[in-house]
C-alpha cells in the first residue's frame, strides 16, 4: 500500500477512535464508576455542615418547616438532600451521573421516602420550579457556569432562594486541582478528586 494510502487509512482510523470515545464519554460520567463508594464518613460530615449553615440562614429560620420544593443540583448520591428533606415539602436530586442518580434513588427507597423525594437525570426544563435550589460542589463542573446559573434561576419560583457551595479561585482549589484542569479562574475536570 503506497504511504499516502496508509496515512489516509490511519487518519480514518484515528476518527473511529475519536468518535468511540466522545460517545462513550456522553452516555458514561466518571462519577459513574464512584457512585457505589462516593458516601464516606467525611463526605457525610460535609453534607451536614452544608446543610447547618444553610439552616442559619435568616429566611430559612423565618421558615424552617416549609421550604417546599428543592432542587440538589449535580446530588450526587444525594447527601445534602438528605440533609434537607426534613425541612422540604419534596426534594429532587438531579445529576447527570446514571450511577449516582441509581444509588440515590436505592437510599431514597431504603429510607422509605419515597413520597418526598426523587432523584432524576432528566432535564431540569421537564422539572418545574423550585422555591429552594442547592449545589455542593457540583458548578465547578460545568462548562458555562454563567448560562447553567441563568438556567437554574428561571426555575427559581417567586421569593426562592439558590445556594451554591463550590471552589473559589484560591490557592486551595489551585491545590485540589490539576493544572491541566484550569480554564483561567475556573477548574474542568469530570470526577478524580480524590475526596
Ligand atoms: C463533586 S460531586 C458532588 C456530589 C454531591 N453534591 C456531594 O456533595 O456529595 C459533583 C457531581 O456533580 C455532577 N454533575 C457534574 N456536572 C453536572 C451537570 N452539568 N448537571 C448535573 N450534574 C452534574 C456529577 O455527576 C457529580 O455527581
Amino acid at each position: 500500500m503506497a504511504l499516502r494510502q496508509r496515512l489516509d487509512l490511519l487518519r480514518w482510523e484515528l476518527r473511529q477512535v475519536k468518535q468511540l470515545i466522545g460517545a462513550h464519554r456522553s452516555r458514561h460520567s466518571s462519577f459513574d464508576a464512584r457512585a457505589a463508594t462516593w458516601d464516606t464518613p467525611e463526605k457525610v460530615q460535609r453534607a451536614v455542615w452544608v446543610g447547618d449553615e444553610i439552616r442559619q440562614f435568616a429566611w430559612f429560620r423565618a421558615a424552617p418547616e416549609a421550604m417546599g420544593r428543592c432542587l440538589d443540583f449535580g446530588c450526587g448520591t444525594g447527601l445534602l438532600s438528605f440533609e434537607l428533606q426534613k425541612h422540604c415539602r419534596h426534594v429532587t436530586g438531579l445529576d447527570e451521573s446514571s450511577g449516582m442518580v441509581e444509588v440515590m434513588q436505592e437510599k431514597i427507597c431504603a429510607a422509605g421516602l419515597g413520597s418526598k423525594m426523587m432523584a432524576t437525570k432528566s432535564p431540569l426544563a421537564t422539572l418545574g420550579d423550585f422555591d429552594l435550589i442547592v449545589s455542593l460542589l457540583c458548578i465547578h463542573h460545568v462548562r458555562d457556569c454563567q448560562a447553567q446559573l441563568g438556567e437554574l434561576a428561571r426555575h427559581l419560583s417567586r421569593g426562592g432562594r439558590v445556594v451554591i457551595v463550590d471552589f473559589e479561585a484560591t490557592e486551595n482549589a489551585r491545590l485540589f486541582h490539576k493544572k491541566s484542569e484550569a480554564k483561567g479562574d475556573h477548574y474542568e475536570h469530570d470526577g478524580c478528586l480524590g475526596m
